[in-house]
C-alpha cells in the first residue's frame, strides 16, 4: 500500500528536504518561467509545499494541487496564504487558466498506465492558454532499469533533530505493461539505540524513454522545446519542457 503521502507524509517531509536540494531544483524552475516570460504555475505534485513557498516569496501567482489531503495540510500550515487545490493530476479543472504547468519532484512516476498519462496530459492542455510552457521530470528508463537489475536494495538515512531515520528499500522490476518497479520499504526511527519501524510503503514507480515522453506530448497536442539529463537524489531524470501549440 502507498503510505508515503498519507500515513507518512511527515517521515516524507523530513527525510526528502535532507535528500532533495529544492534550492536548486526552485532554480532550474524558475529559470524556464523568466525564460519563456511566465507568470503564474500550476504545480502538480506540489507536496508538502517546499517550492510553493518559493513562487510565493518571488511574487509568482501560484496554484498547487495534490491528492494527498496529509501532503496538503502541511503545505498549508508552511503557505497559510497560498491557493491548493486538492485533486488528481489526471481529472481536473481550474477556474481559470494558467500560463505554465510544473510537475515536480517525480511525480509523473506515479501516472503507471498509459491512459493515465493521456488523461493528465489532456487535463494539463485544457487548463493552460495557448503557448504556455508545461515542464516536468522523469526517470529515464534507458539508464535507470538497467541500473537495478543489478542493485535490488538500498538504504537511505537522515539525521533531524538528534533523531535518525532510516528507509530501507527493495526495488524490484515489473515491466509487464510500462517500465516500471515495484519499490518497497519499510521506515524506522532510531533513538538512543533503539531501531522503531514507524511505516512501510508499497508503491509502482513507472521510468520512462525520452521517445515515450515526446510521443506522449505530440500525441496531446504539446512541441518539446527543451529536454536536459539531470541527477536527481536516487534517480537519473531528465527535465522536459513543452509548449501548447
Ligand atoms: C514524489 S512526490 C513529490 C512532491 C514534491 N513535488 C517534492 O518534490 O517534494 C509526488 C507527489 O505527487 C502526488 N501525487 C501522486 N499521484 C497524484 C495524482 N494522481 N494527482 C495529484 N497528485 C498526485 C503525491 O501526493 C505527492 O505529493
Amino acid at each position: 500500500m502507498n503510505n508515503l503521502y498519507s500515513d507518512l507524509a511527515e517521515v516524507y517531509e523530513i527525510m526528502y528536504s535532507s535528500f532533495i536540494d529544492y534550492q536548486l531544483e526552485y532554480d532550474l524552475y524558475k529559470g524556464f518561467l523568466k525564460k519563456y516570460h511566465k507568470k503564474s504555475i500550476l504545480e502538480i505534485g506540489c507536496g508538502t509545499g517546499i517550492l510553493s513557498q518559493l513562487f510565493i516569496e518571488d511574487d509568482y501567482d501560484y496554484y498547487g494541487l495534490d491528492f494527498s489531503s496529509e501532503m496538503l495540510k502541511i503545505a498549508k500550515e508552511r503557505n497559510p496564504s497560498a491557493n491548493f487545490i486538492h485533486e488528481d493530476m489526471r481529472f481536473f479543472s481550474l477556474q481559470r487558466t494558467v500560463e505554465s504547468v510544473l510537475m515536480t519532484g517525480r511525480t509523473i512516476s506515479y501516472l503507471v498506465k498509459n491512459k493515465d498519462v493521456e488523461s493528465t496530459f489532456i487535463s494539463i492542455y485544457n487548463n493552460m492558454e495557448k503557448g504556455s510552457i508545461f515542464c516536468f521530470d522523469f526517470i529515464d528508463a534507458n539508464e535507470f532499469i538497467p541500473e537495478i537489475s543489478n542493485k535490488k536494495a538500498i538504504t537511505h538515512k537522515v539525521n533531524y533533530k538528534n533523531i535518525t531515520y532510516i528507509r530501507k528499500s527493495k526495488w524490484n522490476l515489473n515491466i509487464l505493461n510500462s517500465w516500471c518497479f515495484d519499490w518497497e520499504s519499510i521506515f524506522y526511527r532510531k533513538e538512543k539505540k533503539t531501531l522503531l519501524e514507524i511505516g512501510k510503503d508499497n508503491s509502482t514507480v513507472r521510468t520512462f524513454t525520452k521517445n515515450e515522453i515526446e510521443l506522449f506530448l505530440i500525441l496531446n497536442g504539446f512541441e518539446v522545446i527543451e529536454i536536459i539529463k539531470k541527477e536527481s537524489y536516487a534517480f537519473p531524470t531528465y527535465v522536459v519542457v513543452a509548449r501548447k501549440k
